[in-house]
């Protein structure tokens, strides 16, 4: 559980709203004061998400702030705040859900991150193109093939007791299994009595 973990990274506020692919758009997603602690919860292991280069995301839990700032998000936007390590994943708004997907590349394992104003994502590295739901383009913006071949996989989601999204990069589902409960949470307001939240 997030709530007990040690806090090993903190981005200040200013540092997350002037991120540089962090678009204007999204900046009402996850711009609140209370949304900028990311947690690890556990070391690296053995069998963690496969990264190459000098990239080498921790698996963890990280809490990406309150899930009611993500309401007022705006549809179809990736966001790369946490794309580096240690928590290595992508934030994506689409489609009435946010989800994460890992920023670990398929093809080599390098970093992916946010581009043409977030309405997709690229690893610089070799130039794959990934749209929102992590498919790769089948060619480079500049008319090569695509090397990655495999969609990028996502990590678990939910809300936690606090309100708070969490993304627990220990899980990863698979793209075939993106449907899955667990894999996005659903972006509108809680029932009353309260939103399905993590135990
Ligand atoms: S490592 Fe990402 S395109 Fe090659």
């Amino acid at each position: 559980m997030s709530d007990d973990t040690t806090t090993t990274e903190t981005l200040t506020r200013r540092n997350f709203l002037t991120s540089a692919t962090f678009v204007a758009a999204a900046a009402a997603c996850v711009a609140c004061g209370n949304c900028i602690v990311a947690e690890a919860a556990a070391p690296p292991k053995p069998g963690a998400p496969a990264a190459g280069g000098g990239f080498k995301p921790v698996p963890g839990e990280y809490d990406v702030g309150p899930f009611s700032a993500f309401l007022k998000a705006p549809n179809g936007v990736v966001v790369d705040k946490f794309a580096k390590a240690p928590s290595g994943f992508l934030l994506v708004v689409n489609e009435g859900k946010v989800y994460a997907l890992t920023s670990v590349c398929t093809h080599k394992g390098e970093q992916v991150k946010a581009m043409d104003g977030g309405k997709q994502a690229i690893c610089p590295k070799h130039d794959s193109v990934f749209d929102l739901d992590g498919t790769p383009a089948p060619v480079t913006p500049d008319g090569d093939k695509t090397p990655a071949r495999k969609p990028l996989a996502r990590h678990g989601i939910s809300v936690n007791k606090k309100g708070n999204l969490v993304v627990d990069t220990n899980v990863t589902i698979e793209f075939e299994k993106r449907d899955q409960e667990g894999a996005f949470v659903e972006l509108k307001k809680p029932a009353a009595g309260g939103a399905k939240k993590k135990a």
